[in-house]
């Protein structure tokens, strides 16, 4: 199998657990890669496609809630970056289920942009408070004091 992508220490979160989801989403893009030119791909996309979306979904939750517990204060936006994902995931999953003809390219450029952008971009955003929640922990209790967040 073509190793499409390799995860690296610069797309560390700082958590070992949820850099441990990432490299699982990475292994999914990189059994969807060596697809795309195969024929009659559906069943093994479609395969792949079921486990990325059932991961997806815990990885999504438990971020979402180390997020919460370190006080990152955009948690909010950020989950709703999580909700389009997992909807875009879920209607690909779906489509490809329901024998709709899906262009491999395309769907492989979208959740690779979209997965891995995001793990290098917003995942990355959250680490200084995973690393040092006590130093957050200030301005999050003011935050959620009454005040418009
Ligand atoms: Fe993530
Ligand atoms: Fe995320």
């Amino acid at each position: 199998m073509t190793t499409f992508i390799r995860w690296s220490e610069d797309m560390s979160v700082g958590a070992p657990d949820l850099d441990a989801h990432h490299r699982m989403i990475i292994d999914c893009l990189n059994a969807l890669h060596p697809l795309l030119g195969a024929p009659d791909p559906e069943d093994r996309i479609s395969e792949v496609l079921r486990r990325l979306e059932e991961f997806v979904l815990i990885h999504f939750s438990e971020e979402e809630q180390a997020m919460r517990k370190a006080g990152y204060p955009d948690w909010r936006q950020h989950k709703t970056q999580h909700d389009a994902m997992y909807d875009v995931v879920y209607n690909l999953k779906s489509d490809i289920e329901h024998g709709r003809t899906v262009d491999a390219r395309h769907l492989f450029d979208l959740i690779y942009d979209w997965l891995i952008r995001h793990i290098l971009g917003e995942d990355k955003k959250y680490r200084p408070f995973l690393e040092h929640p006590e130093a957050q922990a200030d301005s999050t209790w003011h935050r959620g004091n009454g005040r418009p967040v």
